[in-house]
């Protein structure tokens, strides 16, 4: 990983309102305290967003910074076949039965950012003993992968359901949904109705790409699982123990997506047993470099790709290409700027030392949310913005405004 400046705080007034929206969307439950991603609409605790929270809170709140991450990996599953995997969902007091069969979890993960976010948080605060209670729980995530998602031992693990990419609609899993063309509902409804499917095979990834289901090796996840075994690499150093090993796993995960999902011009996601690459341009490309999973050269394509006017647009950058047939600015993952996503690229252009760009993707997503409100996700051409106006994740535009380069 990366390691930031610890520079003085540059937005004290912004901070505090993203303090107050935080804090207004905290729960308690059970003993434990986290955040919901925004008041009604999203009441459940979602894995990803309480890595984003964590990240955020580290500038102000240290203590619910450590809460937010013990909290998440509450639910880690203990026994059956998916022990070890992390919910992507957490119903802290129950009512996910319907769906999943499981009163207080899903069945499905989210991207793999906790060892990535309680790694952020440790060396602006330092804490041992907080990343000792979660180190056991973060290897056993992984050897989860390794066991549960990873049927041909490529080293790319396999995606059972879009919602586990974070990106529920895009128009990448038009196809392996069976799709073409779908309005919102009917996108929603074959979401709901693969949760039948999941179950019905016990969400064992073989037997669903056997049987034609949505089964996909994302670049993007797998990019950024490769960043989390590094970061629990770190961890594992700091602990005393040898960090060699998720060093070398990571390394290997880098070098997979390198060759197989990064050999196309454009990238792709590969689908089914006989990994199909998936067409069509979107911005997940772009995340290959928070992973680390770029030799130089395809990082300055990528960033080249990036900074052309259909993804570098006022607000950038839209999950899909403006130009693109499937770009639609206001319709729900296809083709709208997202804070998790923004928070990617920009990590990954810092890493890659693309200084001025990662300044001005920092700048435009702290105008952004400034200027339209702290929702769910925007409009790139115009900055408006959708879905719940308290989304917590829109306070990564603090992260990214603190920790851009001066
Ligand atoms: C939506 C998003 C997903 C996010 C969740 C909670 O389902 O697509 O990425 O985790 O909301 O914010």
């Amino acid at each position: 990983m990366t390691t930031i400046r610890t520079i003085p705080i540059r937005h004290p007034v912004f901070m505090e309102q993203c303090a107050h929206l935080l804090h207004g969307n905290q729960i308690r439950s059970r003993g434990f305290r986290y955040t919901r991603p925004a008041p009604m609409v999203y009441e459940y605790q979602w894995l990803w967003d309480s890595c984003f929270h964590a990240i955020v809170y580290r500038w102000f709140n240290p203590g619910m910074a450590r809460d937010e991450l013990l909290s998440v990996v509450e639910h880690q599953v203990t026994e059956g076949d998916d022990a070890g995997m992390i919910p992507h969902m957490a119903y802290w007091n129950g009512d996910g039965s319907d769906l999943w069969g499981q009163r207080r979890r899903s069945i499905i993960t989210q991207p793999p950012l906790i060892a990535v976010a309680a790694w952020l948080v440790h060396q602006r605060h330092p804490d041992l003993d907080f990343l000792a209670a979660l180190f056991p729980r973060l290897v056993q995530v992984h050897a989860w992968f390794n066991r549960r998602r990873d049927p041909d031992g490529d080293h790319l693990v396999t995606l059972i359901h879009p919602w586990e990419s974070g990106w529920d609609a895009h128009p990448r899993w038009d196809a392996p949904m069976g799709l073409e063309h779908p309005t919102d509902e009917q996108s929603k409804a074959a979401r709901h109705a693969l949760v039948a499917q999941l179950r019905a095979q016990g969400c064992h990834a073989e037997r669903l790409q056997a049987a034609g289901s949505f089964a996909v090796e994302a670049l993007d996840f797998n990019a950024i699982r490769a960043a989390d075994l590094e970061a629990l690499a770190d961890i594992a150093d700091a602990l005393g123990a040898d960090g060699a090993l998720w060093r070398a796993e990571a390394g290997a995960v880098q070098q997979a997506v390198q060759h197989k999902l990064l050999s196309t011009e454009v990238g792709a996601d590969l689908s089914g047993p006989d990994e199909t690459p998936l067409l069509g341009p979107s911005a997940a490309p772009f995340i290959a470099l928070f992973g680390g999973c770029a030799r130089p050269e395809q990082a300055a394509a990528l960033v080249a790709q990036l900074t052309a006017a259909h993804f570098w647009t006022v607000y950038p950058v839209p999950t899909t290409p403006s130009d693109d047939p499937h770009f639609a600015e206001d319709r729900y993952w296809r083709g709208n700027v997202w804070p998790s996503v923004n928070w990617l690229i920009y990590r990954g252009l810092l890493r890659y030392g693309y200084a001025e760009e990662a300044r001005h993707l920092a700048n435009q997503t702290l105008q952004m949310v400034q200027q339209n409100g702290f929702h769910e996700y925007f409009n790139p051409l115009s900055g408006q913005g959708y879905g719940p106006a308290q989304q917590s994740w829109s306070t990564l535009a603090l992260d990214m405004a603190e920790s851009a380069p001066a």
